[in-house]
């Protein structure tokens, strides 16, 4: 069974559904260990009541960014995983980790991508009007958020929408999205093909996730 290191940084919650989809056999991996950069992630707690093995990495015990990431590998590496699933984990890494975890390093980013990189996504999605947000899993590459996409959740824009409420709606697709990622990987099927991921045939038809579904949308 391949395993997967999870890095953190605060509440933990897309850490959680995927140890749910875990406990639950959805998604057939060995969770080594959740590592934090910040002591007081929340996340933590999370992880230790299940007793995933957790490690803190404080970045502000390091001078710089290369020492910190150099600090991550080492933590990371003493694990050996298959794969490194960045779970809200809030610190630009360096080319030099992005590379050392080459197609096995995976994060989830809340907009669909390339629309919104970087922070405050929720809140740009309703000053540019858009009709359609989401979230994104993506293979990690030196250029931030991007890099190879595997699945992405379409969520509608409503009247009357805030950042809480629409935040609150894509994250709930985070949840479904992130552990299908990671069982795609666990059971071989994502190919990466000239810089994009193909998901093997069978699988190909949920790498969109609407919601509401279009079908639940139609009336009568
Ligand atoms: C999520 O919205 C994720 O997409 C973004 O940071 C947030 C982390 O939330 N990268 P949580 O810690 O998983 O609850």
């Amino acid at each position: 069974m391949k395993s997967i290191v999870i890095l953190i940084s605060g509440r933990g919650s897309n850490m959680e559904s995927l140890l749910d989809a875990v406990a639950s056999g959805a998604v057939p991996v060995r969770v080594a260990a959740v590592l934090s950069n910040r002591p007081d992630a929340k996340g933590l707690d999370i992880a230790a009541a299940r007793d995933v093995p957790t490690r803190v990495i404080d970045h502000k015990q390091y001078a710089s960014r290369e020492a910190f990431d150099a600090a991550m590998v080492e933590a990371i590496d003493a694990f050996a995983p298959d794969l490194v699933v960045l779970a809200g984990f809030m610190r630009i890494l360096t080319d030099g980790f992005v590379c050392h975890y080459e197609g096995r390093l995976m994060n989830i980013h809340p907009s669909l991508l390339p629309s919104f990189p970087g922070l405050h996504t929720h809140q740009r999605a309703l000053e540019e009007g858009v009709r359609i947000h989401g979230c994104t899993v993506h293979f990690v590459t030196p250029a931030l958020d991007h890099g190879p996409i595997i699945v992405q959740a379409a969520v509608p824009v409503l009247d009357g929408d805030d950042e809480d409420a629409l935040a609150a709606r894509v994250l709930a697709q985070e949840h479904r999205v992130y552990p299908l990622a990671v069982r795609w990987f666990a059971e071989g099927c994502l190919r990466l093909i000239g810089g994009r991921v193909a998901v093997d045939a069978e699988q190909g038809g949920e790498s969109l996730l609407i919601s509401p579904a279009v079908g639940a949308a139609r009336p009568g």
